[in-house]
């Protein structure tokens, strides 16, 4: 149920009147388990379709992500009085004018299952976190709960998951925009539109630049790890030119000896502590998240905390602390129905506050040295404040928003885990003479851009096969093997600037065409995306096919081969193996703590 899959009659998007709330996950506050036989009739006599533009602020539920919570029976939060979740916004003002009548077939085989939580508050406003739930390895005396009294709210999360043949894309209108008109698509109401697009080249300036004036803060008292750290700084410094391994293609890089020296010393020398504390499932348990869209958060957590080389359990050896959380479980347990970023903030700071009341790690540097891996939307925003000093691997990387700094932050890739036992099923493509489709584009219409798109180019030039939402088949088969037989493959951004697009053109030897102005694409230290990615600025979607024309086939055969090459870095495999995903991200983070590490 990737994004790129869901149709832009994500319009199904249905909202019952009898106490369904929506947030692109259907939710329901009532177990509707037992009735799910009757729902159809019960929940959604009073059925309204909706247009996905207004669901720019969300992204949508990936039942494979939540059904493996359901595991999870109980999950014990604790909440704090300033956030009802029964407040959230009530559908019919989230919907507001856009829901449009259609044939409500309804969803024919949808799946409701539950989880439950337990919403602890009070209204002192200071936060506790409640780890009785948990397995308590640690000795909870300092835990709180000295403020009284408790109100106490169990809610029955439920989850619909959209699926199927109920949803029938040809039948729904997709969009009311009138093809004449673009303005009338510009218009559509961003969060931001401001500012100038920053190109690949000027970021590349504004990471030299911000290495060469930032550091993090001096630690409050020195540590051998620090020493390691500056020692392996220099080694970087002065990587002695080295660009003869035969499992490292320097095109690529930007600069492959540094790279190469950077890799070795962290395979000799890095030691990662993994922070215990915290409530499954959203803290430590990435089982519960290694499918669909977000899986990258799922698959780094499972990857580190199964690491013998790079874990330690002596926090005073190691080089970088993890705080082990999952950006999606959290908006997915916490704040269902919530739009807003910031709801989920009390929770994470209570988080902190036990750990750096627990343990000195975090004061000692102010938390820069500790990292977080989040793919989840709400990721940088949610983190900003409370976790702006960490190192941030995070997928939703908008130089633009303030969020992302890069040098220090990290840019975590999207990858679109479609087979958890086998994450490498269907690698690869056709050779290039194969390549039969000019340029593809398949998706839902979360955000603007992907309407301007399809306004311009939906059938409109037979080389484009430019389209909304495929219909659904098995493996997403047809948007496979689109983009296994394609020349270049379209990474339209969505409501935010990453998309697992982009990845996913790798995974399938596809050239990346990405729009999507002032996104940091991954491994952003290291790589030469100019080398084997096509960058196309927002506004120059009406000149996609000269642009794209005007690439000789020389030089498109150059980049396919380096997609090639470079293909190995973006890959999980159920046993890590040297330089693929788990390995670079976990590169990115270590380099960036050694560049910017200051010693007493
Ligand atoms: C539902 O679909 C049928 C057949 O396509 C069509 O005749 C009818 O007008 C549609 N109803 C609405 C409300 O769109
Ligand atoms: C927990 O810590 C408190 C104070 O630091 C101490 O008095 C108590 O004995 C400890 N309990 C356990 C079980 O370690
Ligand atoms: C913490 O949660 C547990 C289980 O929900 C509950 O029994 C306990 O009373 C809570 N403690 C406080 C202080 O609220
Ligand atoms: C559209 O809806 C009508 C009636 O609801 C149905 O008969 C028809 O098969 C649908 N068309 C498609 C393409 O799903
Ligand atoms: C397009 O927009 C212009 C200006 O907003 C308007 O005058 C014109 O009628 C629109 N055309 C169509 C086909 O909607
Ligand atoms: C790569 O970095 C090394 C060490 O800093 C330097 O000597 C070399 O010139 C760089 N190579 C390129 C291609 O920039
Ligand atoms: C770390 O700093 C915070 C805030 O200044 C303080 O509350 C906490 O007790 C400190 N932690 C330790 C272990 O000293």
């Amino acid at each position: 149920m990737a994004f790129l899959r869901l149709s832009l009659t994500a319009s199904s998007f249905i909202v019952a009147g009898s106490g369904c709330l929506e947030d692109k996950l259907l939710v329901c506050w009532k177990d509707m388990s037992h009735i799910l036989g009757i729902q159809r009739l019960a929940c959604f006599g009073g059925v309204v379709f909706a247009v996905v533009i207004i669901f720019q602020y969300f992204e949508f539920p990936y039942g494979d992500i939540i059904s493996s919570l359901f595991s999870a029976t109980k999950i014990h939060v604790t909440k704090t009085g300033s956030y009802p979740p029964e407040n959230s916004s009530p559908p019919s003002k989230i919907l507001g004018d856009i829901t449009q009548g259609a044939n409500s077939t309804g969803p024919s085989d949808v799946l409701v299952k539950g989880i439950t939580t337990t919403y602890k508050g009070h209204d002192e406003g200071i936060r506790e976190y409640n780890r009785s739930e948990t397995k308590k390895k640690l000795n909870d005396s300092t835990d709180l709960n000295r403020n009284g009294v408790s109100r106490n709210k169990d809610i029955s999360l439920e989850k619909v998951r959209e699926s199927g043949s109920g949803f029938s894309r040809d039948n729904v209108t997709i969009l009311t925009v009138p093809l004449a008109n673009v303005s009338t698509v510009i218009e559509v109401p961003r969060k931001k539109q401001k500012g100038k697009v920053v190109s690949v080249s000027e970021m590349y300036d504004i990471l030299v630049h911000n290495r060469a004036s930032s550091r993090s803060m001096k630690p409050r008292w020195s540590s051998r790890p620090d020493q390691e750290l500056e020692e392996a700084k220099l080694q970087i410094e002065n990587a002695p030119l080295n660009e003869d391994d035969y499992n490292l293609h320097p095109s690529v890089f930007r600069n492959v000896s540094v790279f190469r020296r950077s890799y070795e010393l962290m395979e000799k020398t890095l030691k990662v502590y993994i922070y215990k504390e915290g409530d499954k499932p959203i803290f430590n348990q990435p089982e519960a998240i290694m499918k669909g869209i977000y899986a990258s958060e799922g698959w780094f957590m499972m990857q580190m905390k199964k690491s013998k080389r790079f874990v330690t359990k002596k926090p005073k050896e190691a080089h970088l602390f993890y705080i082990p959380y999952s950006s999606k479980i959290l908006k997915a347990t916490l704040s269902p129905y919530a739009h807003d970023r910031q709801s989920v903030v009390p929770y994470l700071k209570s988080y902190l506050d036990m750990i750096s009341g627990r343990y000195s790690f975090w004061n000692r540097t102010a938390g820069s040295d500790h990292f977080l891996v989040a793919c989840h939307d709400w990721g940088p925003e949610e983190t900003r404040q409370i976790m702006g000093t960490c190192i941030r691997a995070i997928c939703n990387t908008d130089i633009e928003k303030e969020d992302f700094e890069l040098g220090k932050d990290v840019s975590l890739p999207e990858t679109n885990v479609r087979d958890r036992q086998n994450p490498l099923r269907e690698l690869g493509g056709k050779s290039p003479s194969k390549r039969t489709v000019f340029a593809f584009f398949a998706g839902k219409m979360h955000g603007s851009l992907r309407q301007i798109l399809l306004r311009y180019w939906e059938n409109k030039d037979p080389d484009m096969k430019i389209f909304g939402k495929l219909p659904q088949v098995k493996d997403d088969r047809n948007y496979v093997n689109y983009m296994k037989s394609s020349k270049f493959c379209i990474c339209a951004k969505g409501s935010e600037v990453n998309s697992p697009r982009v990845v996913e053109a790798i995974f399938y030897e596809c050239v990346p065409v990405i729009i999507s102005d002032n996104f940091v694409p991954p491994f952003f230290e290291f790589l030469d995306w100019e080398s084997f990615a096509v960058f196309i600025q927002e506004k120059d979607i009406p000149n996609l096919k000269t642009i794209l024309l005007s690439i000789r086939n020389k030089r498109y055969l150059e980049m396919h081969q380096r997609v090639k090459q470079v293909q190995q870095h973006f890959l999980w495999h159920v046993k890590p193996v040297r330089y693929d995903i788990f390995h670079m991200i976990l590169h990115s983070i270590w380099y960036n703590r050694v560049l910017r590490v200051n010693s007493r």
